[in-house]
């Protein structure tokens, strides 16, 4: 299949090509480069020995989408592109719902224009509403999120659906990732966060190689086994994986489907901290600090379906979680700027 990523050249879009490469399929890349650097794909190109056609584009360009929808024969999109800090949507909230909103809004429009109507989608277990009962499953009810970036998601699920109910041509998967983490057992891609990261375990890796002073443990009096947060941390390769098992069930076939993509298991804030420092065989300094506005005490994956329709699960634990988040960390310090 020729595969469109938008976003592919961040995070989980650059694994997720590795993957797809490596499985035969033609990528093709469309990315803004507002978080990333064409520098993950070179790598991608060098670990696979394939090629990767990358347009550095925006989404929320229609007319740019329909001349490259004409000009490659595109079998189907996976839709990373968009923007993801937390904290900042609350600051900026136009610019994620423009980013996310209206981006996924243009991208439909190109698509449907092209008669390409096969989709799969990132989307969050931010979607979820908070709840007690733990594992999630995918018909748990989705929530009033905290945050415009949350908002944004829950938005473009219902945009998507409502897109599919109207024409039953369609072929969308929304994809609800739990906390991607890890990196290309290389060393070679990983996650590259621009300035401070928000997120537990790339802070912890700055940590650990000296970028940052301390970690603060957002809260130590939840009601949880040792009181700090507990989630479902899943090896963005496996999440890679999920993709590829998830387009391939939904290539050629009409409908909507919606696949927790996680691990089943939770991990408290403090046992993530000493399985860091047992791969790493080094201290992290951190501190208790108040709990951060927003966050749910634990979160994880009721991942059967996926097991199910998709034969997918979750391979990677906790320690090649760790091992490959550290390798990545120790050999590029600064991330891509590392060029090399
Ligand atoms: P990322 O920032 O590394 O990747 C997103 C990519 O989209 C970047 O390469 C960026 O340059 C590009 N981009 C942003 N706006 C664009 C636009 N308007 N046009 C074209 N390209 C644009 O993030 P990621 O962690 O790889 O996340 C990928 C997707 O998965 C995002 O939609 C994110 O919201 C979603 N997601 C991520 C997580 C996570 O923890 N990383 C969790 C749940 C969902
Ligand atoms: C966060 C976002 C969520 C998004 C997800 C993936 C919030 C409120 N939620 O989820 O919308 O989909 O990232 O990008 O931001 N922690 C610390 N210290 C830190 C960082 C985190 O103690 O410096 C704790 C948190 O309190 C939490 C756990 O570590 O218990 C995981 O945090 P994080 O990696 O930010 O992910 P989420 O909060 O699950």
């Amino acid at each position: 299949m020729k595969v469109f990523l938008t976003g592919g050249a961040g995070f989980i879009g650059s694994h997720t090509a590795l993957v797809l490469v490596e499985a035969g399929h033609d990528v093709v890349v469309y990315d803004n480069l507002s978080n990333a650097s064409r520098e993950s794909l070179n790598r991608v190109e060098r670990l696979t020995g394939g090629r990767i056609a990358f347009i550095e584009g925006d989404i929320r360009d229609g007319a740019r989408l329909d001349r490259v929808f004409a000009e490659s024969d595109i079998d189907a999109v996976i839709h990373f592109a968009g923007l993801k800090a937390v904290g900042e949507s609350t600051e900026q909230p136009l610019a994620y719902y423009e980013n996310n909103v209206a981006g996924t809004l243009t991208l439909c429009h190109a698509m449907d224009r092209a008669n390409l109507r096969t989709l799969v989608f990132s989307s969050s277990a931010t979607v979820y509403a908070e709840s007690r009962e733990m594992p999630l499953p995918e018909d748990a009810p989705t929530g009033r999120p905290t945050n415009p970036y949350g908002s944004s998601k829950l938005m473009i699920e219902w945009l998507l659906r409502d897109l599919q109910t109207a024409d039953p041509r369609w072929s969308i998967a929304l994809l609800r990732y739990f906390n991607p983490v890890g990196a290309h057992e290389s060393g070679r891609i990983g996650e590259d966060p621009q300035g401070r990261p928000n997120n537990l375990l790339p802070f912890i890796s700055q940590v650990a190689v000296g970028r940052l002073p301390e970690l603060a443990v957002y809260g130590n009096d939840y009601s949880t086994r040792d009181g700090t947060g507990v989630r479902d941390y899943i090896h963005v390769m496996d999440l890679a994986a999920g993709h590829r098992a998830a387009l391939d069930a939904i290539a050629g076939s009409a409908g909507l489907w919606t696949w927790n993509l996680g691990t089943g298991r939770g991990y408290s804030v403090l046992e993530m901290i000493r399985a860091f420092e047992n791969v790493a065989d080094r201290e992290i300094a951190y501190r208790i600090a108040p709990r951060r506005p927003g966050d749910v005490a634990e979160c994880w994956a009721d991942a059967s379906r996926a097991e199910r329709d998709l034969g997918w699960r979750a391979e990677r634990g906790l320690e090649e979680i760790m091992r490959d988040a550290w390798r990545w960390q120790r050999e590029n310090p600064e991330g891509y700027r590392d060029a090399g």
